[in-house]
């Protein structure tokens, strides 16, 4: 079973802090900035409920490297939600796709037996045209469309 110093351990890891290399390489490349822990732990007092009640589902609609979604796994299975309930629970959409995968790689913790959940929660997507369908259609299409696109595909 996975502890929580083990996932403080491996979601902090020293690259992906701010002001580390990598990070300073974002901001000059892609003008990017991330959320540091401290901004997101003080934003944690406005998720509660989050936190104690293990389904509810948390998402973020420009994940980044998930400090936000990360801080949240972290602070559930303190509270008892167990690994796997934690990460089914949270959701990202996030555009640059290096970002996508840093994010997973952090949720995950290493436990690659979980890679199929982060793979359907986390969507490398314009959050701002995305359908938040969390399935396999064009992320693009209104679910309007797909129903339409449902119903002649049965006819
Ligand atoms: C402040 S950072 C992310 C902070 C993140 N919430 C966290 O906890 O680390 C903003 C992120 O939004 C992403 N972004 C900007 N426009 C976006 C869009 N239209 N759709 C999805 N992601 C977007 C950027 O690539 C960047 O990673």
């Amino acid at each position: 079973m996975i502890t929580v110093k083990q996932m403080i351990d491996h979601i902090y890891d020293e690259k992906f802090l701010v002001n580390s290399e990598w990070s300073e390489r974002k901001v000059k490349e892609l003008q990017e900035v991330y959320t540091t822990n401290n901004i997101a732990s003080a934003g944690m007092s406005y998720l509660d409920h989050y936190i104690k009640d293990p389904d509810q589902p948390f998402v973020d609609p420009e994940a980044g490297i998930g400090n936000l979604l990360c801080m949240i796994h972290i602070l559930k299975v303190k509270n008892g939600v167990d690994f796997e309930t934690s990460l089914k629970s949270l959701y990202g959409v996030e555009i640059n796709p290096e970002s996508v995968e840093i994010c997973k790689s952090r949720l995950l913790v290493g436990q690659e037996k979980y890679r199929h959940i982060v793979d359907n929660n986390i969507r490398e997507a314009d959050s701002l045209k995305y359908n938040y369908r969390w399935d396999d259609a064009d992320p693009y299409l209104s679910n309007q469309d797909i129903h339409n696109q449902n119903i002649f595909e049965i006819e």
